[in-house]
């Protein structure tokens, strides 16, 4: 009776103990996931996340990471031991010509679900637990978030050789990411996911929106970015300044516009919103000289103006706004040299500062300026922060622009505009750092909106 049920009975009970384990392994990947949620900081309030995103210590409070650890270990190979035998029954069951029916079912059903959470458990990674050093727990915790490799890689720290300390005892290299990339899984993975020393995707409008929603600095990749297929060289400088590039120079695929005479503000389906205009170079031309022509306003102040009253002194300069970089064209030919912000914002912003031979500089709202402390002769700013932009977010640029300017340095803002009933405090935050009034001028943009501009200096703060 036994050896006459062999094969059914043996079945039935192989099986009762796959659904025994399936169901285990069912509650511990949930749990897995669970903790792996809950250390990233999204059941947590927004104040909180940056504290606990990095410390697993508070995560793991009252939690045996190291148990869980080995349990997940031996669960993993309980796993496999099992596929081996069920693989091994099914060569056997092939051999005895077993009913087709059985084999097939433990093979679509059985192995090859086991098979894939085989690999989906291998593929946790549990924080390695190492009693001697603080440090290994942290950054594995960010690193187990993503599943492309290249994102695992790249912000893995990179052990020095031969156990080589800089100065300040740092014996590997973080690279970092913005944090807000954890709430763009999706999206930095798949920018993220490319084959090493191949051609990139066409993506440069991937990235710059997770810049602009905080994953910002993204990684860096290993792999070619395209270029235009018929680049041409770009025009001397002595012509360059005032000249609208070749538009084969540029990649369009993401653009309305597929030329640089296309980017008119006279075409309705330009396709950007900011700076409209800012590629008419006759119009360009007008601005910071001349200020008797029909656009210019009484908040409009000179280039030649503003230099006198630092007569030879201004030499650098940073230009936040959003434009073509004609404000640093005219200050080059006053020899000043001047690095423009620019983002992509429908139009290829950088590509034409670039193609004009000024140094554009690709960076977010977000970021600390990459400029050491006390450097900048001139800060000047137009078009980027009007009246949308959060006081408190205003206040952490205001003191990096602070922190840039050399003592006796220019802070020039220009044609800011806001709503009337917030002035006050724009004006109180433009006003706060005490800085020495040279020019401060208000007048109206339209019936509730009006500009401000003003021309600041930097104390001494010999202190
Ligand atoms: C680990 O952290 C404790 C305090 O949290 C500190 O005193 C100790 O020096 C650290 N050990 C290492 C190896 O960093
Ligand atoms: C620019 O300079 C080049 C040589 O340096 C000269 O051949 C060319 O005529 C100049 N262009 C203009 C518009 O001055
Ligand atoms: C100003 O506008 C008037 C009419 O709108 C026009 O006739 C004049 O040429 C313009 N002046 C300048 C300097 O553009
Ligand atoms: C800029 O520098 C050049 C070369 O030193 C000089 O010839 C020119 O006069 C300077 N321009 C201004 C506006 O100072």
């Amino acid at each position: 009776m036994g050896r006459s049920c062999f094969p059914k009975c043996k079945l039935a009970r192989i099986m009762g103990w796959i659904q025994i384990i399936l169901g285990g392994l069912v509650i511990l990947v949930s749990l897995l996931s669970l903790t792996r949620f809950y250390s990233a900081g999204f059941f947590l309030h927004n104040e909180d996340i940056c504290q606990h995103f990095y410390n697993l210590r508070d995560v793991s409070d009252g939690f045996d990471v190291k148990s869980f650890s080995d349990r997940v270990g031996e669960v993993i190979d309980m796993l496999e031991a099992l596929q081996a035998k069920l693989e091994s029954k099914v060569q056997e069951m092939e051999k005895n010509k077993g009913t087709m029916l059985d084999k097939k079912f433990l093979e679509d059903q059985i192995v090859s679900p086991l098979h894939s959470a085989n690999v989906a458990l291998r593929q946790i990674r549990v924080p390695k637990v190492d009693e001697g050093t603080n440090s290994t727990v942290k950054e594995d915790h960010l690193i187990n978030f993503f599943i492309i490799e290249e994102i695992r890689k790249y912000i893995t720290p990179k052990e020095n050789r031969v156990g080589k300390i800089n100065l300040y005892g740092a014996d590997k290299v973080y690279n970092t990411i913005g944090h807000a990339c954890v709430l763009y899984k999706k999206e930095l993975e798949k920018y993220m996911d490319y084959d090493i020393g191949s051609y990139c995707d066409d993506d440069w409008n991937l990235a710059q929106k997770l810049m602009l929603n905080g994953c910002d600095p993204l990684p860096r990749r290993r792999c070619l970015t395209r270029a235009s297929k018929e680049y041409q060289k770009p025009h001397p400088i002595n012509e360059s300044l005032w000249r609208l590039p070749d538009g084969r120079n540029v990649r369009w695929g993401n653009y309305q516009c597929r030329n640089f005479e296309c980017l008119s503000s006279k075409n309705p389906k330009r396709g950007y919103s900011k700076c409209i205009g800012c590629f008419q170079m006759e119009k360009e031309k007008l601005k910071w000289v001349t200020n008797n022509n029909n656009n210019s306003l009484v908040v409009d102040f000179l280039i030649s103006d503003v230099l006198a009253i630092k007569q030879g002194e201004v030499r650098i300069g940073l230009d936040y706004g959003i434009g073509t970089g004609t404000f640093a064209a005219r200050m080059r030919e006053q020899n000043v040299t001047i690095v423009s912000t620019a983002l992509n914002l429908g139009a290829p912003f950088n590509e034409m500062i670039a193609l004009r031979g000024l140094v554009p500089l690709y960076v977010t709202l977000n970021q600390r300026l990459p400029f050491f402390d006390n450097t900048m002769d001139l800060v000047h700013t137009t078009g980027f922060m009007d009246g949308w932009i959060d006081l408190l977010l205003l206040d952490f640029i205001l003191y990096d622009w602070d922190r840039i300017l050399r003592p006796g340095g220019l802070l020039w803002i220009d044609r800011f505009f806001c709503n009337r009933n917030d002035l006050d405090d724009y004006m109180y935050m433009f006003l706060q750092l005490r800085y020495k009034k040279h020019k401060w001028v208000i007048s109206p943009k339209s019936k509730e909106e009006v500009y401000l501009s003003a021309l600041l200096e930097k104390p001494p703060r010999a202190i």
